[in-house]
């Protein structure tokens, strides 16, 4: 089977590409979809990506026994429950909850994804797993990467690059956009060091910043889980 792969740098270019019947992986690797990841491999129900904080207030006005998570300018929004760092989405807190959560740049990605044949979530902490699955049983991928309002993003890319390094290698042939084959090369510049290429990228530096260099590190975690969540009718919940 020859996978055909292509990778979108910013939501804002999605439009342009045709998602009908491709698997789409969405990644926000700083820190949206890793926060995505860890939830549900803590046993959170479900999580319903919106796009502002009043979507996100009055969802979870309208279903019960729900927290309320993530950010603006990195920072909890005030009224939450819970922030965008993965390390706050332990299994004590999320275990069996509904999920609302908004994000900068991560929940809308997943939002316009919504005429892909299926969606998934991406992180470095599950992308064995991701790539099992698409080596599975796929053939049109599309990595949707959020960037960072609306450019490019470093560290986004450099998974995708990961993942198709990944399935273009081991027996497996792949047939590479000039996208795809820019994040592969990308991801082999810095292979040999993923921390350090989140340490360095503007929203890594950013979020150090503010006091969350700990959560880039985490971020950085390869294979922590094996577990690839995916959005079902605009629910991300556990697929595998
Ligand atoms: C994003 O949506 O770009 C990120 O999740 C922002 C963040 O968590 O700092």
């Amino acid at each position: 089977m020859c996978l055909s792969i292509d990778v979108v740098f910013t939501p804002d270019l999605l439009p342009f590409s045709n998602l009908a019947g491709k698997t789409v992986v969405v990644t926000d690797i700083l820190r949206a979809t890793t926060t995505i990841t860890v939830a549900i491999a803590n046993g959170a129900q479900h999580i319903t990506p919106v796009l502002t904080p009043d979507d996100a207030f009055c969802l979870a006005a309208s279903q019960s026994d729900t927290l309320i998570g993530g950010e603006r300018h990195g920072v909890k929004v005030d009224g939450f429950q819970l922030g965008n760092s993965p390390r706050e989405y332990t299994r004590d807190i999320v275990s069996g909850r509904q999920i609302v959560l908004t994000t900068t740049n991560g929940t809308r990605t997943l939002q316009a994804c919504g005429t892909a044949k299926q969606v998934l979530v991406g992180s470095f902490l599950n992308l064995q797993a991701v790539v099992n699955l698409l080596a599975k049983d796929t053939e049109d991928v599309v990595f949707a990467c959020a960037g960072r309002e609306g450019g490019f993003c470093m560290e986004d890319t450099v998974f995708a690059g990961a993942c198709v390094d990944a399935l273009s290698t081991g027996g497996m042939t792949a047939n590479l956009t000039d996208a795809a084959e820019a994040a592969r090369l990308l991801y082999r510049e810095h292979s040999n060091n993923l921390t350090g290429m989140l340490q360095n990228c503007y929203h890594g530096r950013y979020l150090a910043s503010i006091g969350l260099a700990a959560d880039v590190e985490f971020c950085a975690q390869l294979n922590l889980v094996d577990i690839v969540p995916r959005q079902i009718k605009g629910q991300v919940k556990l697929s595998n």
